[in-house]
């Protein structure tokens, strides 16, 4: 990476455009998603890189800037809330340094010089914030924090938590807006991933995922069945004054029923808050809950309002993050999985030990260049990071206690299970056992993904249990589930199954026989066809049939079939070469073939297609638009029923021509296809 006091302005501006869509990528993937990508660590320096860039080019920050929102955007299907008084976030502190600048600060403001700073400390939980609004003392509804300015409306959700009282016990004010954080123990985390992973289900990445992922169900019976808790901690907007310290805020809260930190006290001085700094990091580790750090808040409300906020933080607040949890231990072994598509990954199996509460005995090593990068050797000591996530990374090594002989560790070059070649391609990380289909590991790992939620969601069928099938020969390849149901006799007899659950297990995998394309061909487990990959064959090619027929001929490099998979926007070469592949081997067709006839595959239908002038036209765009951009015209087309593909073909009904159009306009006009302005074309669409 180029130090940023050596950036051009315009690398600058490259990167600070790079920043800003990665940024937005991650924040989607862990508010919306729940599910991230990359560490806290290495998000804070993404942050931290775009921040430096910006403060030596200020000339250059973008509309869309990452130091402009506090986290993501409210996801859609949920209504949306607009917080009266924002939803804010913290400024930090590392070190005891940090925090006095803070006491400072706050002193200079209210020209105080060195009177004591009452406060009260509260650990920080890793949860979502939630605020919760009363009328009457009668609870009407809860909202998530979103973007700090507008979150989405969890009413119904919250409603299903015990911890969200329905109505404050006592005096209360006519409105009254509480916020609190929604969290889920460690227990209670570790149980629900167990649950989820036998019910073959998504297992979260940590205790903060889980608790945002089981508020923000669109189904509030999901909710119900999760274990939530909830600490109330601040105040929204209120119509009247409840309180004169934050102390007796908090005090107010556990008199109207809701549950206060227990471990939150009042503080004389910055002394005090240092030394319980120190006690709450002791505890730490034995709490049932993940803390970071703990917030410190001045206790007098009416300094705090004299001190207010400044940019996405409050001036009379911050968080003491505490460094992440470490420990060392021995690397014992390194294990070698291998996944759906013949990834070879490395696990580190370690000595197990005790990481900030949690016994940890395994570690992702993530690919053969980390090991190397680490030169991570086989009896090595090594340091273990658990930055909240519940598989915690090893961070280094200890070089001066490594034995005498211990050997780099070599990568396998033949995949541990079935014994084919492992081939890394240049300019790839990953290294891939050769084997597919007879390499009984990627067997295992395509059928556990064939029944998994987005592909045939059977219901019982879950990771477990086909493993154990599959070992017991009575499942070999994806068409044999549907043949589950013959043997249902054979299964109620086997260990841990009964009648009953025998035959719930039937009728789940006979309730799915009729399967929609996009599913269909997700579920088949192809190398970059993930779900979105999926919905855009099925909607391109409508039927199974005819999608296997043009697969079968876009095998041909050079044939129209195989130019028009590439005319597909979305589907790159790559992905174009995946399926090929697939469809090239004859395996792959007659289990293709096999599934077939035990099931119905429903058509994909574009929306609204029937009564559209435009429904299943192949529509291209070209020349540059003047009144829209190429994914609005694009969607605007999909909406009406319209393909919307990149290039000119006989199979073409429409071109629209934006301005200076080139070789597409002439290619249309050769093929005789309709061509028409961009203007003509808003008509059309009304
Ligand atoms: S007060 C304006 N108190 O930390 C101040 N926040 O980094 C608002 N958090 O979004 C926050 N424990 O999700 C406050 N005792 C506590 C907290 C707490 C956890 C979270 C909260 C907030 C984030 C800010």
């Amino acid at each position: 990476m180029i130090a940023v006091a050596a950036l051009t302005e315009a690398e600058a501006a490259a990167e600070l455009a790079a920043l800003a869509a990665e940024i937005a990528r991650h924040d989607r993937a862990y508010h919306e998603l729940d599910a991230p990508e990359i560490t806290d660590a290495v998000y804070d320096a993404l942050r931290r890189r775009n921040a430096a860039i910006e403060a030596r080019f200020p000339a250059l920050v973008r509309a869309d800037s990452p130091t402009r929102s506090v986290g993501a955007r409210a996801a859609t299907g949920f209504a949306k809330i607009v917080h009266r008084v924002p939803m804010l976030s913290l400024d930090n502190a590392f070190d005891v340094a940090d925090f006095n600048e803070f006491c400072d600060r706050v002193r200079r403001f209210l020209g105080l010089a060195d009177a004591a700073l009452a406060m009260v400390g509260e650990p920080k939980i890793d949860g979502l914030s939630i605020s919760l609004t009363y009328e009457h003392g009668r609870f009407v509804r809860g909202a998530t924090r979103g973007d700090g300015m507008e979150g989405e409306d969890v009413t119904r959700n919250l409603l299903t938590m015990a911890a969200v009282p329905r109505v404050l016990l006592g005096q209360a004010p006519a409105l009254i807006e509480i916020r609190g954080e929604v969290f889920m123990t460690k227990a209670d985390f570790l149980a629900l991933n167990a649950a989820q992973e036998a019910a073959g289900q998504k297992v979260f990445a940590n205790p903060r995922n889980a608790a945002a992922g089981s508020l923000r169900q669109l189904d509030p019976a999901v909710t119900a069945t999760r274990p939530l808790s909830l600490f109330a901690y601040a105040m929204g907007e209120a119509s009247e004054a409840v309180a004169t310290t934050h102390a007796g805020w908090l005090d107010r809260l556990r008199a109207w029923g809701f549950t206060v930190n227990p471990l939150s006290r009042q503080l004389a001085d910055a002394a005090a808050a240092a030394a319980f700094q120190q006690a709450i990091g002791a505890q730490r580790a034995g709490l049932p809950y993940d803390i970071d750090g703990v917030v410190y808040k001045i206790d007098d409300l009416a300094w705090q309002a004299r001190l207010g906020f400044v940019g996405r933080a409050p001036r009379w607040a911050i968080a003491w993050k505490f460094p992440a949890e470490q420990a060392t231990t021995v690397l014992e072994d390194v294990l070698i999985q291998v996944g759906r598509t013949g990834a070879l990954t490395p696990v580190a199996a370690l000595a197990p030990v005790n990481v900030g509460g949690v016994l940890v005995a395994r570690a992702s090593l993530h690919n053969q260049d980390e090991i190397a990068r680490l030169d991570a050797r086989i009896g090595d000591t090594v340091v273990l990071q658990r930055a909240g996530d519940v598989i915690p990374q090893i961070v280094a090594v200890r070089l001066e206690q490594r034995p005498v002989g211990a050997q780099p560790y070599a990568f396998p070059t033949h995949c541990p299970v079935c014994g084919s070649a492992a081939l890394r391609p240049p300019g790839e990380v990953v290294a891939r056992c050769t084997g597919g289909l007879t390499c009984p590991a990627q067997t295992e790992e395509r059928l556990i993904h064939f029944v998994s939620r987005l592909a045939f969601d059977i219901e019982g069928l879950g990771d477990k249990t086909i493993r154990e099938f599959h070992a017991d020969g009575l499942i070999r390849g994806p068409a044999d589930i549907f043949r589950l149901p013959a043997n249902e006799a054979e299964i109620a007899k086997r260990e841990g199954w009964g009648e009953l659950s025998a035959r719930n297990l039937s009728q789940a995998i006979q309730a799915r026989r009729t399967i929609g394309l996009a599913r269909f061909i997700y579920s088949l487990g192809i190398r970059r066809i993930g779900e979105a990959n999926a919905k855009l064959l099925a909607r391109h090619y409508g039927s199974f049939a005819n999608w296997r027929a043009q697969m079968r001929l876009a095998v041909q490099i050079g044939s129209e079939a195989r130019s028009d998979l590439g005319s597909i926007l979305g589907i790159g070469e790559a992905i174009a070469e995946e399926l090929v592949e697939f469809f090239a081997e004859p395996r792959n067709l007659a289990t293709l073939d096999e599934l077939a006839a035990l099931l119905t595959v429903e058509d994909a239908v574009a929306p609204q297609a029937a009564d559209s002038a435009l429904a299943g036209k192949i529509v291209v765009f070209t020349g540059a638009l003047q009144t829209m951009t190429r994914q609005e015209a694009k969607a605007m087309a999909e909406k009406l029923g319209a393909r919307v593909t990149d290039s000119v073909s006989k199979k073409t009904d429409l071109v629209v021509l934006g301005e200076d159009a080139g070789s597409k306009a002439r290619k249309a006009a050769e093929l005789g296809v309709r061509t028409m302005t961009e203007t003509e074309w808003r008509e059309l669409v009304g």
